[in-house]
């Protein structure tokens, strides 16, 4: 039977595509670093990388990126003078394990060399309880007597994209610990590696050639006996508030670390790990392969969940490497943040956070990309202060090599709403509105104000009309009207509106200060008038589709197969200037679909069929965002075959690790956090029917074939619910701490739950 808490592999990744794959998927993270699945003597070529969250480097005009910290981890053996590596030919036997349960990494390795075997274990976690912190225990036995050298210590040969980022590096010894230090290029952020180790066997020499800051232990090795020892290793940067020098917290922490030995270090990263499980995991009875992937999901989401108190946000490409330049997209926002904001509110918290503490750079985005321009235009590629990672010229054309203009920069302004409402959101499912007064009604009031001086009034029409945006489908660049945007930006006027309500209503002295300080007190109006007046395109009459934005209606027919079969190069971009989508209506992945799902209280069923049935066979889904909406919604209108298909496209995106890593010429491979929110999304929220709002939590199951039962955990208002779906029933657990009763509601019926009783409730399946 599969294991549903692991993965597993007995086949080593040889070239350097399947080992950059592999990497991907084997990788650890803890919030504050991610370590991507490697082999402990691997380098750079093999793309080992420590990916830290929230700091980031530009070397020259390259792109800016996350800075990858010298590898504390790094250990390479030799065998009587040969030294061993898992692509060096020897390998009897291999088998790598990475257990979803606490994150932690395994390897075992034999290698036979000169009519010897020599087997290497190694087990490696990113401490859940201290963030900075990674502990590797490392083993080694021989079958027959054998000179041993072990090279152990950080190896700053660090993988970089667009690097180096660390300069001035300097390695040193302080006492038993050894110490790696650099500045980034372009801010003197210092970034500091310690590494202690508990090994007692052999003599201790030290080497620091070939940038690397190594022990080299000499031994004996007797045959049969295992030789095992353990390193701790810990990152600090200049991010970090320690209020002492770095090399002293960082050299500290491995002491103290070693000082409680792995077990006890173990013991306490796993307690973190099980609180983590015990709130957010998903159980899927009768269908091993669904429950896998989604674990699997919810387990990388959890990994890179940020710090506490960091205000940091998840990357595109999650700590996976340095793609996509680390930036934080909408996929945050709209795919990832739902999963936290039902099940694990202190995270959801610190996302939200990242966004008030980039609102100064919204803000001078809005000023530079004018004219015009006031309030906050959220950047498309958001690092460490809002200022804007997108270039004009994002894509390489694989074909020629030179860059083309894109404008998801400047026109994908469907970002800032998209952050007003999960702020709003925040609000609604916590029922905690300290947020808006930490700065969450600045950010919503900043957005309003940017989408009404983007926003046009057509006198002729007596309407206001968003234009020249770019919408979710970044084929068709530079139009009018877009649904999805307009929608967003509509809604943004209406949060804006009703968080001065509530603040007037329950903190008038803050919404005075507030008014004040952003001068914002006489727009308030404009903002009542724009929810009103501002246009969205609306349903055909007879057909029930919306047009994606003005004029797509008039543009080619073609089918997906046919633009594929064009193409001259393998990568290349269907978009910008001449690209072969643009003249025709294949879109890149969900727009008006992503928008019946964001707003799906507002469409009936049939309005989403018509939709979907349109734009789906038009869908080229080029991004790991359209399986998921275009899933949710064919569950509104009961296609659940087709849902279930789509799930588990989004599901396994990262399991089976067969994306693509290339948009045009521009390296993108690594891991999808927004499809593993998007899985959890369709799980819950799609299948399960689940739909809470500031009012109430409603369930609608609408289980798949497949599943004989559904069980999950929902966070609302500061309180925890166990729900367990059947084919015939809803169970809800509500925690005996919950310190109030809900009423939540089945199919419509009301259930009274009181803390800590039970209750079921009988439904029957409606599709
Ligand atoms: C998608 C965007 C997405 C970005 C990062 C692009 O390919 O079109 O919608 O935000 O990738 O995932």
């Amino acid at each position: 039977m599969k294991d549903l808490w692991s993965i597993s592999t007995s086949e080593i990744a040889g070239d350097k595509e399947s080992i950059m794959r592999r990497g991907n998927v084997y990788q650890i993270a803890n919030g504050y670093m991610g370590y991507r699945g490697t082999l402990d003597e691997y380098g750079p070529e093999e793309a080992v990388g420590i990916t830290l969250a929230g700091i980031f480097d530009r070397v020259g005009s390259a792109w800016r990126e996350p800075v990858n910290a010298p590898n504390g981890g790094f250990t390479r053996v030799s065998l009587d003078g040969v030294e061993l590596s898992a692509l060096g030919g020897k390998v009897r036997q291999h088998q790598q394990t990475l257990h979803f349960a606490n994150a932690l990494f395994e390897r075992e390795t034999v290698f036979a060399s000169r009519a010897k075997t020599l087997t290497i274990k190694s087990s490696r976690f990113l401490s859940a309880d201290i963030p900075n912190l990674g502990i590797i225990a490392f083993s080694l036995t021989c079958d027959k007597a054998a000179k041993v050298t072990i090279r152990t210590g950080v190896d700053c040969n660090v993988w970089d994209l667009n690097g180096p980022h660390l300069l001035q590096l300097a390695a040193e010894k302080r006492e038993s610990v050894l110490l790696v230090q650099g500045v980034t290029n372009e801010s003197s952020k210092h970034v500091v590696v310690a590494e202690a180790v508990e090994l007692n066997f052999g003599a201790e020499t030290n080497e620091t050639q070939d940038n690397r800051n190594l022990r080299v232990i000499n031994l004996r090795a007797e045959a049969g006996k295992t030789y095992r020892f353990i390193k701790y290793f810990a990152v600090f940067t200049d991010n970090d508030p320690v209020g002492r020098p770095l090399p002293e917290a960082a050299i500290a922490t491995v002491q103290q670390a070693r000082l409680l030995g792995y077990e006890v270090c173990l013991g306490k990263h796993n307690a973190e790990w099980d609180r983590k499980w015990e709130r957010c995991d998903v159980k899927i009875e009768g269908d091993d392969e669904a429950q896998h992937a989604l674990r699997y999901s919810i387990f990388q989401l959890l990994m890179v969940a940020p710090v506490k108190g960091s205000a940091n946000s998840i990357p595109a490409r999650a700590l996976s490497g340095q793609v996509y330049k680390g930036a934080i997209f909408w996929d945050t926002e709209m795919f990832m943040l739902p999963f936290f904001l039902h099940t694990y509110p202190e995270k959801a918290v610190e996302l939200m956070r990242y966004r008030i503490k980039t609102l100064n750079g919204a803000r001078r985005k809005a000023k530079t990309e004018g004219p015009g321009y006031r309030g906050a235009f959220y950047a498309w590629e958001s690092q460490e202060t809002g200022d804007d990672a997108c270039s004009y010229f994002n894509v390489g054309d694989p074909l020629n090599g030179r860059d083309l203009r894109t404008h998801f920069r400047d026109k994908q302004i469907h970002i800032s709403g998209d952050v007003a409402i999960a702020m709003w959101n925040y609000f609604k499912l916590t029922g905690d509105d300290s947020l808006l007064l930490e700065g969450g009604a600045e950010v919503i009031l900043e957005c309003a104000r940017f989408y009404y001086s983007y926003a046009f009034f057509k006198k002729e029409k007596g309407r206001y009309e968003i234009l020249d945006v770019v919408g979710p489908d970044e084929y068709h660049e530079r139009v009018n009207n877009n649904a999805f945007t307009s929608m967003v930006a509509k809604e943004t006027f209406a949060i804006a509106n009703a968080a001065v309500d509530h603040l007037r209503r329950n903190h008038p002295k803050a919404l005075g200060a507030l008014l004040t300080k952003i001068d914002i007190q006489g727009e308030l109006r404009c903002f009542g008038e724009a929810e009103k007046l501002l246009y969205v395109p609306a349903p055909d009459a007879k057909t029930g589709v919306i047009e994606q934005f003005d004029g797509y209606f008039q543009l080619r027919d073609a089918t997906v197969e046919e633009l594929k079969a064009k193409m001259v190069h393998p990568n290349e971009y269907l978009g910008a200037g001449q690209g072969l989508a643009v003249p025709t209506k294949i879109i890149k992945q969900a727009d008006v679909v992503a928008m019946l799902n964001l707003f799906k209280t507002h469409f009936s069923a049939e309005i989403k069929k018509a939709n979907w049935e349109y734009y789906e066979p038009l869908t080229e889904h080029g991004s790991s965002l359209s399986a998921c909406a275009y899933a949710m919604v064919a569950i509104e209108f009961g296609n659940l075959a087709f849902a279930y298909k789509y799930f588990l496209k989004t599901a396994t995106i990262d399991l089976e690790a067969k994306y693509k890593v290339y948009v045009g010429a521009v390296f993108m491979g690594g891991s999808h956090p927004a499809a593993n929110g998007g899985a959890w999304m369709t799980a819950v929220l799609g299948f399960g029917g689940v739909e809470a709002d500031e009012n109430r939590i409603a369930i609608n199951p609408r289980l798949c074939a497949k599943w004989k039962s559904l069980q999950f955990n929902l966070a609302y208002k500061g309180d925890n619910f166990r729900i367990k779906i059947t084919k015939t029933s809803v169970t809800i657990t509500p925690s005996p701490a919950n310190p109030r009763e809900h009423t939540l509601l089945v199919a419509g019926r009301p259930a009274k739950c009181s803390p800590g009783n039970p209750v079921t409730i009988k439904y029957r399946r409606t599709r």
